[in-house]
């Protein structure tokens, strides 16, 4: 037998800027740059078309600032423009495609492929940074509320296949992740809001103090004013940075996703809408279902329950949607097939967290259907 353990070091860092590509900001020359002072660092750029369309002027900017900081930085080509949304997830085209110009452009290991989009295009780009020489230095550039708030932040990335959701992907910790808050000024109502979802997830999960500071915050995050985003946002990360970084699982080797409140109807939801609902919003229904269900279980008061759902409520979210009473042929809700496809994801036994109060998520390993089947009817009235 030859038996070793291996260990691996991973820095995971988030910087916070305003204004990444004016050319007097040194934040991204610093994360290319730093300790490697001589080099001339290669990138290669990909941008979400939906943010590069709503913001003229952006492409030139991008351009002008790998100028500027010529003596150091090299963009191989012009920003490579890729549609946004989450078709970019829904087939394997726009990795090739960027697996092609990582390879025409020669871009070695040690050259950087940045990602400046919502989640969708940063989880298409990360797969393929990724996998390209088995892993290029990826830098992110997270343009939505949700991608600042949760996903642009953690170390997963992936594409939809098979009709589920992240079906190819791996864990691969970006380089750095930059947040900046300025590049959120162009979404829409439904875009500003859809990350509030994953927020208030880890809220209800992990920290009730936030949950309070958001419900402060409601009428001023329904009105997306600026300063309210910032702190949702930033402790939003700074919770989900820290679960990877100290929970002692970064990689999810177990059978738990403690982050994944509410996701497991989630993910069956999004694909049966064929996409309609974004993330966020699926998110939003899942966490008012599993709410529901740790109330009618007894698990969590009444009082914290109708908390969550008005909370919710009052920040614009529907928490229904009707694919929740579709049903097979049994009459059996199909949404519950969610239950097994999330366990499947990662094999062991079913895990999922619910709640016994805001702020403490718990796991458990079985649901019931009958139970759940009435917290859906309830989310339904
Ligand atoms: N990897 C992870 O750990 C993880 C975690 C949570 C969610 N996700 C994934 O993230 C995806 C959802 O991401 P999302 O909510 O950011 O939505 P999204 O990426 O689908 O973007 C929504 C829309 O906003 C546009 N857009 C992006 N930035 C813009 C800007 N600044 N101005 C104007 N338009 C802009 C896009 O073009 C798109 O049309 C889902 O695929 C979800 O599964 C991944
Ligand atoms: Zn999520």
């Amino acid at each position: 037998v030859i038996d070793y353990t291996i260990q691996v070091r991973f820095r995971h860092r988030v910087l916070f800027t305003d204004h990444v590509f004016d050319p007097g900001n040194e934040t991204l020359r610093t994360v290319l740059t730093e300790g490697e002072p001589a080099r001339l660092q290669r990138a290669l750029l990909v941008v979400d078309e939906g943010l590069l369309r709503s913001r003229l002027g952006l492409n030139d900017a991008i351009v002008g600032y790998f100028q500027t900081h010529g003596d150091c930085l090299q963009l191989v080509c012009a920003p490579v423009v890729v549609q946004g949304g989450e078709q970019v997830k829904n087939s394997c085209l726009h990795v090739s495609q960027i697996h092609s110009h990582i390879d025409r452009r020669h871009l070695d290991r040690q050259a950087y492929v940045i990602g400046l989009g919502g989640g969708a295009l940063l989880d298409m780009v990360g797969l393929a940074a990724a996998t390209a020489h088995r892993g290029c230095r990826h830098v992110r550039l997270p343009t939505t509320t949700l991608s600042q708030a949760d996903s642009g932040v953690g170390v997963k990335n992936g594409i939809n296949a098979f009709g589920k959701k992240n079906f190819i992907g791996t864990f691969a910790p970006p380089h750095a992740v930059i947040n900046d808050f300025q590049l959120l000024g162009t979404l829409s109502p439904r875009d500003k809001r859809a990350g509030y979802a994953e927020a208030i997830k880890v809220a209800l999960i992990r920290d009730r103090p936030f949950f309070e500071a958001i419900e402060r915050d409601v009428e001023p995050l329904a009105q997306f004013d600026p300063e309210a985003m910032r702190r949702l946002i930033r402790r939003s990360a700074e919770l989900h940075a820290n679960h990877i970084a100290t929970a002692g699982d970064p990689f999810e080797l177990g059978s738990a996703r403690p982050l994944d409140f509410g996701h497991w109807a989630a993910h069956k939801i999004e694909p049966m809408s064929e996409y309609r609902l974004r993330h966020g919003e699926a998110v939003a229904i899942g966490v008012a279902l599993d709410t529901l269900y740790s109330r009618l279980q007894g698990w969590l008061p009444e009082t914290d329950a109708d908390r969550v759902l008005v909370l919710l409520k009052r920040l614009g979210f529907e928490l229904f949607t009707g694919e929740l009473l579709w049903t097979d042929s049994n009459r059996r809700l199909l949404v519950l097939n969610g239950l097994e496809e999330f366990r499947e994801h990662l094999g062991g036994v079913l895990t999922i967290t619910l709640l016994r109060g805001i702020g403490q998520g718990f796991e458990v390993h079985e649901v019931d259907p009958q139970v759940m089947e009435r917290a859906v009817r309830e989310l339904s009235r």
